[in-house]
């Protein structure tokens, strides 16, 4: 633990970084310029899960604003510790496909994360897999024109389906997926176990229907 991660100056931090419910409603889209207090491109992490991704990303690209999305409170709160003193990051305790159709302004998004979804496995559970029609569909509305959506996972068959949904989702092309990212904490496990990851880049290419 850094030595001042129990200073007062740290805690301050580490609460500023949440988004208060006093900032938000379920009813209206989020007011982007007051919670992060300056305008600036936007790129949010769904299911941001202990927030080392969007950290290390939000301390590379300074210029640019982070919101991290998860629905788990304790993840939420690791994310902010680790956020600390980085300005451009804020959290939001919420679902994520609600927070992407209710609550992200249209045309707002330059770049959406969704690393390591959960899988869902189980034949019967895969309806509670994210990837719909309907999602993309209200990724496509957040996301600004040429704006992408970067989608990774480690199961195949997922992989196929998030493919083929795209592929029958209008305004999206599918983009070369070379990314040069951080790892996230699932991404580094999954490489050291040596499970292929499989990736997808998808970029809006007409504006709002
Ligand atoms: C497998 S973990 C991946 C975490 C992180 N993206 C990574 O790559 O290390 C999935 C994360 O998404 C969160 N999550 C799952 N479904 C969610 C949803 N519908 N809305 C918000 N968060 C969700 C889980 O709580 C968990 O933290």
């Amino acid at each position: 633990m850094p030595a001042d991660e129990d200073s007062l100056a740290h805690r301050r931090h580490v609460c500023s970084r949440v988004i208060p419910h006093w900032q938000y409603s379920l009813t209206n889209r989020l007011d982007l310029e007051t919670i992060f207090g300056r305008k600036a491109p936007l790129h949010v992490d769904l299911g941001c899960g202990d927030g080392s991704f969007l950290c290390a990303l939000a301390q590379r690209l300074a210029d640019k604003n982070f919101l991290g999305i998860e629905r788990l409170a304790g993840r939420v709160r690791s994310s902010a510790r680790k956020a600390g003193s980085l300005d451009n990051m804020r959290l939001l305790q919420m679902e994520s496909s609600y927070a992407v159709r209710y609550l992200l302004p249209p045309e707002s998004v330059e770049t959406i994360y969704l690393l390591f979804p959960d899988p869902w496995p189980k034949r019967r559970h895969h309806r509670r897999r994210i990837v719909t029609p309907d999602f993309l569909n209200s990724v496509h509305t957040a996301l600004r024109t040429n704006g992408v959506i970067y989608i990774a996972t480690d199961q195949l068959d997922y992989f196929q389906k998030i493919k083929v949904t795209a592929e029958s989702t209008l305004g999206f092309t599918i983009d070369d997926a070379d990314v040069h990212l951080p790892q996230s904490k699932f991404g580094l496990a999954f490489r050291q176990k040596g499970a292929p990851i499989h990736w997808l880049a998808l970029r809006k290419v007409s504006p709002v229907r």
